[in-house]
């Protein structure tokens, strides 16, 4: 007889459970996966955070739930741990859209600028890159660097330009983008404000300026869950993926959240299942690893951004 989905899930977290265990196996998420996924992880939170998880855990393997490029960075911050991405097609689109070729050409226009890459980069960007940052520390980093230089920011325009308003430094932005966030407009926030007007505004800087122009705060995943446990509102209206609306509902009871727009669902995080998670501990594939040329300067970037923070 066929189990139904409710009970077959049960039986794939108890799985779970244990192959973590025989596996001496990390299970690290993103707060855009699927609610079932975050529930089995060890350990749910931003980019920022999953990096440091990766760089401390003394597990034997790291299985990343989010996006190729985190996997990347746990490999490169963790280069004698076995780790692996259970949906290999997971890749970032707002990575893809700077490779190492397209960064090298672009320096050659600005000579002896500074290249600051957003950790949603691939290990060879951040090769070519001088340091990283994440949505949660990008103000932070750039104001360590000193007030004469040129700063190059690669991939999001609308991170990069919201650095730039914050830190009043000119900064040359890759026109990179993500979907899931670059496609909340205006239009549908004051929509959405209308229909909740007690709500207080929460929206990610990857979001247009003129989405986070409306917002009452700006911040990263963990900025957002943070902001909204601190508060004394009981009403927000999210402006990012809604994968965070899970974790918001966790540490907030009581409180209320309502998502910008039900668009704002990013498909490479939700391409990770239970029946995947499974299959990747079971098989300990499929693997990411990162050639050590690439790992050794990409290393300086994620680590010049690891010490400012
Ligand atoms: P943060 O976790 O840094 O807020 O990341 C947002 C994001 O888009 C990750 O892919
Ligand atoms: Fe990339 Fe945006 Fe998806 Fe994050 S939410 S993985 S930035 S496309």
């Amino acid at each position: 007889m066929k189990m139904n989905n409710c009970a077959r899930n049960k039986q794939l977290k108890e799985e779970i459970q244990k192959l973590k265990k025989d596996r001496r196996a990390v299970v690290l998420s993103h707060y855009y996966q699927r609610p079932e996924i975050q529930e089995v992880a060890d350990f749910v939170g931003d980019s920022l955070e999953l990096s440091r998880q990766a760089a401390q855990t003394d597990a034997e393997v790291i299985v990343f739930c989010g996006v190729h490029f985190m996997a990347e960075s746990a490999a490169i911050l963790s280069p004698d741990k076995i780790v692996v991405l259970p949906e290999e097609n997971a890749g970032c689109p707002m990575a893809d859209m700077i490779t190492a070729i397209d960064l090298q050409r672009w320096k050659e226009s600005f000579p002896g600028a500074t290249v600051v890459c957003y950790v949603n980069t691939s290990a060879e960007v951040k090769a070519q890159s001088d340091i990283a940052c994440t949505s949660a520390n990008a103000v932070k980093v750039v104001n360590a660097l000193p007030p004469a230089e040129n700063i190059l920011f690669v991939p999001d325009q609308n991170l990069g330009n919201y650095v730039a308003r914050q830190t009043g430094r000119r900064i040359h932005v890759w026109e990179g983008y993500c979907p899931a966030h670059a496609g909340l407009t205006r239009e549908e926030m004051l929509a959405a404000r209308q229909e909740h007007p007690g709500a207080l505004v929460l929206v990610h800087p990857e979001c247009r300026p003129e989405v986070v122009e409306l917002a009452d705060r700006v911040a990263s995943t963990s900025g957002i869950l943070r902001f909204a446990r601190e508060s004394t509102a009981q009403e927000f209206i999210i402006g990012t993926e809604a994968g965070i609306l899970y974790q918001l509902s966790k540490q907030c009871p009581g409180k209320e959240f309502y998502p910008a727009s039900p668009k704002m669902i990013c498909p490479k995080m939700k391409a990770t299942t239970l029946e995947k998670l499974h299959r990747a501990l079971e098989t300990c594939a499929p693997r990411v690893t990162v050639p050590p040329d690439v790992r050794e300067r990409a290393l300086r970037s994620l680590e010049r951004m690891l010490a400012i923070i």
